[in-house]
């Protein structure tokens, strides 16, 4: 046997008996537990009390402490923090019969303590290893506060800004959000989950949230499994391709059965045909939801359909604990889903080194040291840089001068230091985030001065949580503002949402800017044209009125602990913005939802265009197409495309084509561009989009600067959830197209054969 085979033998026998000893060691302990013991890790309790301090004594808590001690839960959420989480895992492993650690999961949507950009935000940069590195430092920064399962990469495909969870996710391209799901589940999860700086990744939400009617959150998804399987299930696949180990469901029925018990998702689907082993938990309640949603006649039934329908875990509902086993007794579940469940919990446990040591994500001195280390500042100003989206910028406006110039920092967010947070940042610390304003000051050169405009307001929405919002009735700081635009030589307004506007439970009907906030602008503008606007928002917004009167405008989304700096630097020219549009953002409310690649229609026609009749698709009073489309943002520099070149205009089968085209800097900055590559098969057995993204790549230039960008088109690109229920690339005519963003026009045809 030659060497290389040799060690390729041993690598093959290794791999295969650590498997095997990883299965036996879970079947070794499996076989120890009562049912009730096994039951117990199906179920997952919120953090409910400090358990640092006094036990607690009465009701739910007593409850939930005695199960705590009996093994009678199987992880937490919600618990953070090295202190607490020691405390809880010692009740279980200390109390319990069979000692069996606890799985401690929190939302790690955008960071921990450290706030990175909002997941929308980062897509923006289009950039996967900054990525890859904000998910890998924020694991970090929560694996040394004793958290080791994140409840992320939250892989939803978004076309509806009215759904306020669009911020948590990649927006609304399949190809892209599929990178990206992979390169967040690269990034928590690392190359060794037993490494005390990794953690456990969760897909979510399992599936088709994303697709809520009228993007209202929690509401009805019906689609058909044409736009199931080519748009919504991608990054699901693509996060199982990438090792994740659990997934969870979604609140939403899906074609009429509640994703929490549908076996076609989660038992035929991922754990079948993709070969999914980690475990699926149920989200915050969403087995008990079952019955609202009239699905199940009571709480037993519902976790019966659980059960059945492949949900692992009970999150909050406290179903599984209570009704698992009468229902076996009743013999409408068996031991065996029982045992599966238990198994899969159990083995990410020992991936995780939990067994070994359950206190390996419980090291004082490592969270001194790594909280909110520069490491993580670094890290986050160069993503949150990298997000910003350059909308407009007429008379080179931007960068601004930095040196003798009054500026007027006008507007309710300019000196915020919470909403950049954003939404889901529950262990950062209130109000830590660099305003714009603070960023504008660590510049000398300019005289900075500042108005609110629109005031802010504290408010607790939900009876317990407080948060700074901007006001609805109050106007009185306006005529402050326009006196201050009067004399300043630049305006930089900073308006948008406040950091809780958009998130879980915050859908929106109206997308302007709320409030005040756009007569506001209207009257600066009147006495001072020369304005910056910096919008700060979890989803798109309707920004037509600014996008005609305002000379430029910069996307800040929410961009984290580092905003401030972030913005300053991008308005500075210090970093030059490449980052592009994750989601149309739409002219109307009326138009939603919008995505760049729909389907042709029967009656398809030019963009708010006459026509010459009314029977074609589009709306009387609003053009079909977006305001900014996908993909779309601008450069302080420009990019000239040359044409499109195809290397030939046949391919065949299992062959491939290359696709080119020269890429020129013809302005004055150096600048990076991300070159988008689309693909569209006009003609199929099933209707396909009228473009699709299949690949990108970022080009950096200098001035007077041409580099040859290419393509490689392959069959698997071509494929697709065909009218036969099956991914294949069907014979025809394909278009290609280059471009700067999903508008591009130019295509070149080839035909595959
Ligand atoms: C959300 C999930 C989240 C869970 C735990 C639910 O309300 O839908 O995305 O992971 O709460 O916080």
């Amino acid at each position: 046997m030659n060497t290389t085979r040799f060690v390729f033998c041993l690598l093959i026998t290794l791999t295969t008996s650590a498997q095997q000893t990883l299965d036996q060691k879970v079947e070794a302990l499996l076989s120890k537990m009562t049912l009730q013991e096994k039951i117990g890790q199906m179920n997952q309790y919120n953090g409910f009390w400090n358990f640092t301090g006094p036990s607690p004594d009465g009701g739910d808590q007593k409850i939930k402490y005695d199960h705590l001690a009996n093994g009678l839960v199987g992880s937490m959420l919600n618990v953070r923090g090295v202190k607490e989480v020691r405390a809880v895992q010692k009740i279980a492993v200390e109390k319990s019969r069979l000692g069996i650690p606890l799985i401690f999961g929190f939302d790690l949507i955008h960071g921990y303590q450290s706030v990175f950009p909002i997941p929308l935000a980062e897509a923006a940069s289009w950039d996967l290893e900054a990525i890859q590195r904000s998910a890998s430092l924020s694991a970090k920064e929560a694996a040394v506060a004793g958290i080791n399962w994140t409840f992320a990469p939250m892989v939803d495909v978004t076309r509806d800004a009215r759904w306020g969870r669009v911020m948590e996710g990649a927006g609304e391209d399949p190809y892209l959000g599929s990178l990206i799901a992979a390169a967040r589940v690269d990034g928590f999860q690392g190359d060794d989950l037993a490494s005390p700086f990794t953690i456990a990744a969760s897909a979510k939400h399992f599936a088709a949230y994303g697709f809520a009617e009228a993007g209202r959150d929690y509401n009805t998804v019906d689609i058909g499994l044409n736009t199931l399987h080519n748009i919504v299930l991608p990054p699901f696949k693509a996060a199982v391709d990438a090792g994740i180990k659990t997934f969870m469901n979604s609140f939403n029925d899906l074609n009429g059965i509640p994703a929490t018990a549908d076996a076609y998702l989660q038992r035929d689907l991922l754990k079948g045909e993709w070969g999914f082993d980690g475990f699926v938990v149920s989200d915050w309640g969403s087995i008990r939801e079952m019955v609202d949603h009239g699905y199940a006649k009571d709480r037993k039934q519902a976790g019966e359909m659980s059960v059945l329908g492949g949900s692992d875990m009970d999150m909050e509902s406290s179903i599984y604990v209570n009704e698992l086993e009468a229902l076996l007794e009743e013999k409408k579940i068996n031991i065996a889903h029982i045992d599966d469940a238990v198994k899969r919990i159990l083995k990410v446990k020992f991936e995780l080194g939990l067994f070994d040591d359950p206190y390996l994500y419980c090291n004082e001195e490592l969270e001194k040291q790594i909280t909110g280390s520069q490491e993580l500042v670094q890290a986050n100003l160069d993503v949150a840089k990298k997000s910003i989206v350059l909308l407009k910028n007429e008379n080179t406006i931007l960068p601004l001068k930095k040196e003798g110039q009054k500026i007027g920092l006008i507007g309710p967010l300019a000196a915020d230091k919470n909403s950049p947070l954003g939404n889901w940042r529950i262990a950062a610390v209130n109000n830590s985030a660099v305003s714009v304003l603070e960023g504008f000051q660590s510049y000398k050169g300019n005289k900075i001065s500042h108005a609110q405009g629109v005031k802010l307001v504290n408010k607790v929405p939900d009876g317990f949580h407080e948060e700074v919002q901007i006001n609805t009735t109050d106007k009185t700081g306006i005529e402050e503002a326009i006196a201050l635009a009067k004399e300043v030589d630049v305006v930089v307004m900073v308006l948008g949402e406040y950091g809780f506007q958009s998130g879980e439970g915050r859908s929106r009907a109206f997308l302007n800017l709320p409030g005040f906030q756009q007569e506001l602008l209207e009257k600066v503008a009147e006495v001072n044209p020369n304005i910056v606007l910096v919008v700060m928002n979890g989803r798109p917004l309707i920004l037509n009125w600014a996008s005609e009167n305002i000379p430029a405008i910069v996307e800040a989304w929410h961009l984290g602990s580092q905003s401030g700096h972030a913005i300053a630097q991008v308005l500075y020219g210090d970093y030059n913005p490449s980052g592009k549009l994750p989601m149309s953002f739409p002219r109307s409310v009326g138009q939603l939802p919008i995505y760049y690649n729909h389907k042709s229609t029967g009656r398809p026609g030019a963009d708010g265009e006459d026509m010459g009749s009314v029977f074609w698709s589009h709306y009387g009073d609003e053009k079909n197409s977006p305001l900014y489309p996908f993909g779309y943002g601008l450069s302080y520099t420009q990019f000239e495309y040359s044409p499109l070149q195809l290397s030939d205009d046949i391919m065949d089968k299992g062959g491939s084509l290359k696709a080119s085209i020269k890429l020129k800097n013809t302005g004055k900055f150096k600048g990076k561009e991300v070159v988008q590559f689309y693909i569209q098969d006009p003609y199929a057995s099933a209707t396909r989009p009228v473009k699709e993204l299949k690949g990108f790549q970022m080009v950096e230039l200098n001035p007077g600067e041409t580099k040859e960008v290419s393509f490689r088109i392959t069959e698997e690109q071509l494929k697709f959830y065909n009218a036969r229920q099956k991914w294949e690339a069907e014979s025809g005519t394909f278009y290609v197209f280059i471009g700067s963003n999903s508008a591009v026009k130019e295509k070149k045809a080839f035909e595959l054969r």
